[in-house]
């Protein structure tokens, strides 16, 4: 049996095999999954899978540890999200990060990596003053942590920061709905586009994301049937976080969805684990077993 290199079509890869006594050729299909065709996933992955009804997996990370344990595990998209602003740091917003402790986090995340794409949030005040500030902030992102990607919170108001980003061959992910960095405008983090006039901006404004370029837009917290018209009406990826379930992927915060927070519990929020319990109960041992002296035993010392 001779085998030839696998061929590519779009989307399935092929093993072709030519047996030399019967002399016949058999082709064996070895993928079908856009997502598993690729060594690396990249924004043309994600269009493919969207085109193939194949849904996107998402989810933040903020460190190596944990981004490669995420890489590892299989997921498509890591966001480097300004949720850092919470999860890591404590603040209440996501205002306050900055842009130089984004770069430590997604340096951090990038090293742990080795196949989802990652995303990282362009964090407040780097890119809404003007373009040109925009593309600076954006620059330092990509050259300082490798990153493969940035996301920007709003529509119309940035988008010429959107554009000149997008102009320096920077893929950039879009994000409407309820955009955290906006929370002060909002006065509450209440689901958004409920009334027709906000609906009908949003998707507006997700066409004009796509048209500007965006490879991808995340719609946090808005009406499920809203999330699945956009999906419907735009060609890009639609990822949601408490959009339903009618979009081409979804992305939680990891922190959350392993359980660590007990006090965040949107409805939208599936815990995986209760991490905060097992942590909690480790901890517990390992303090009782120091105090009585049962560790380290005489197999944990030299
Ligand atoms: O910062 C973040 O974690 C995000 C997700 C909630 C989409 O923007």
């Amino acid at each position: 049996m001779i085998s030839l290199t696998p061929c590519h079509t779009l989307y399935t890869e092929w093993n072709i095999f030519y047996n030399i006594k019967t002399k016949k050729t058999i082709f064996t299909t070895i993928m079908s999954k856009a997502s598993e065709n690729y060594v690396r996933v990249t924004t043309r992955t994600l269009s493919e899978m969207k085109a193939h009804g194949e849904k996107i997996a998402m989810l933040t990370a903020y460190d190596f540890t944990m981004a490669g344990i995420v890489d590892k595990a299989g997921i498509d998209v890591i966001l480097v999200g300004d949720s850092a602003s919470n999860v890591m740091a404590g603040h209440e917003t996501t205002l306050p990060i900055t842009l130089d402790h984004m770069i430590y986090h997604a340096t951090s995340v990038v090293r742990g990596v080795n196949r989802a794409l990652v995303v990282v949030d362009l964090p407040f005040g780097t890119y809404q003053a003007d373009s040109k500030e925009a593309l600076r902030s954006a620059i330092r992102i990509m050259k300082e942590s490798g990153a493969h990607a940035l996301k920007l919170e709003g529509g119309s108001q940035i988008k010429e920061s959107i554009e000149r980003i997008l102009q320096a061959g920077i893929p950039v992910m879009g994000h409407l709905g309820l955009t955290p960095q906006s929370i002060y405008k909002f006065g509450t983090y209440s689901v958004r586009a409920k009334e027709k006039a906000e609906a009908e901006q949003l998707l507006s404004e997700a066409q004009m994301l796509e048209k500007a370029g965006c490879f991808s837009i995340v719609l946090e917290k808005i009406p499920a049937k809203l999330a699945e018209k956009v999906s419907k009406t735009v060609n890009i990826p639609i990822i949601g976080i408490g959009a339903g379930v009618h979009v081409d992927g979804q992305v939680l915060v990891l922190n959350d969805m392993l359980g660590m927070n007990k006090e965040f519990s949107p409805r939208f929020l599936r815990r995986y684990l209760n991490l905060d319990n097992e942590i909690s109960k480790a901890i517990k041992n390992y303090t009782a077993d120091v105090k009585n002296q049962d560790f380290p035993n005489n197999q944990e010392q030299y």
